[in-house]
């Protein structure tokens, strides 16, 4: 159980100043073994985002907090954080969103291993990353060109937009409390990769068997929580994950697909045990080490 420690309030700070004037963020500090919320109260400068007010706190009253970012405009994924519980961007959440007559409070993603206040293991992420095969295609055209249509470019666009943050991951029920599931399954970040590189037109390779067998898609039951918090917008369950589900289904129980795919004598794609074979050595038989959560006594 995360207790509650109150920071001392400067001389001259927050004792004597409106509600309006200052803001209190109540950051998590701690590492792996275990931490607690701690209060920091700064002046109210308006216009700001959450991320700004943790680069005040740590100029000012806590040089030894620990805390990621990179480009502060949304774009390197590495600020995130839960933001009164909920997952978002800590650059992209402005403090003039939120309620800051109350403490904000700010704790590292909880679906990742702490390593020390908001700072975050991923390399779980990563590991599922390097499990998936990536673009593979055919041989150009005669001219020595590729074609595709507009529909198809705009449809893996929108995949094309992920950020990496992974607050879909950390918002996705199938792993957040059931770390036992993360060897076998992939999580939404990674059924838009899927999504991205399936529905590519140019693309050669059969990833349906890896998605079903060994990334776990089926363990997905479509709730829509990761596309709620996506920052890029993207429509994870909509748009990738239920397109990829019927593609895995197609692919094994639909027997209109298997003679379409008869009678118009298309190619069959390559299939998964052949894709894992183009990958890095193991890549496909690879055990994702996953360290152990943050115990009990860790953020809430
Ligand atoms: S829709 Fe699927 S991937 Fe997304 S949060 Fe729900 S269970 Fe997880
Ligand atoms: S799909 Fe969205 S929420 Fe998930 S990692 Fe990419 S940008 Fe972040
Ligand atoms: S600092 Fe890059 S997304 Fe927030």
């Amino acid at each position: 159980m995360a207790t509650l420690v109150q920071e001392a309030v400067p001389a001259g700070g927050a004792a004597t100043s409106s509600p309006a004037e200052t803001v209190t963020l109540r950051l998590w500090r701690g590492d792996a073994r275990g931490g607690e919320f701690r209060d920091y109260t700064v002046e109210n400068l308006g216009g700001e985002v959450v991320l700004d007010v943790v680069h005040r706190i740590q100029a000012e009253q806590a040089p030894d907090l620990a805390v990621r970012w990179n480009c502060k405009a949304g774009k390197c994924g590495s600020c995130s954080a839960e933001i009164n519980g909920k997952p978002r961007l800590m650059c992209m959440t402005r403090m003039s969103s939120l309620d800051v007559s109350e403490p904000i409070t700010v704790s590292p993603m909880r679906g990742n291993p702490i390593i020390r206040d908001l700072v975050t293991d991923v390399s779980y992420h990563f590991a599922v990353a390097r499990r998936i095969p990536g673009f593979h295609p055919g041989p150009p055209e005669p001219d020595g060109t590729y074609r595709m249509s507009q529909v198809d470019v705009d449809r893996v666009q929108e995949f094309r937009k992920c950020i990496e943050c992974f607050l879909c991951q950390n918002v996705c029920h199938v792993i957040r409390d059931h770390e036992d599931n993360k060897p076998a399954y992939a999580g939404p970040r990674f059924f838009v990769r899927l999504a991205e590189l399936e529905l590519h037109p140019l693309d050669t390779l059969d990833r349906r068997e890896l998605a079903a067998k060994e990334l776990g898609i089926g363990l997905c039951n479509i709730t829509k929580c990761c596309t709620e918090v996506c920052p890029e917008d993207i429509h994870i369950t909509d748009n990738a994950i239920i397109p990829m589900k019927e593609r895995v289904v197609d692919a094994r129980y639909d027997p209109i697909a298997w003679l379409g795919r008869k009678i118009l004598r298309r190619p069959a794609p390559t299939p998964a045990a052949e894709v894992a074979s183009l990958t890095p050595a193991g890549r496909s038989g690879e055990v994702i080490s996953i360290e152990p959560r943050t115990p009990p006594g860790g953020p809430a």
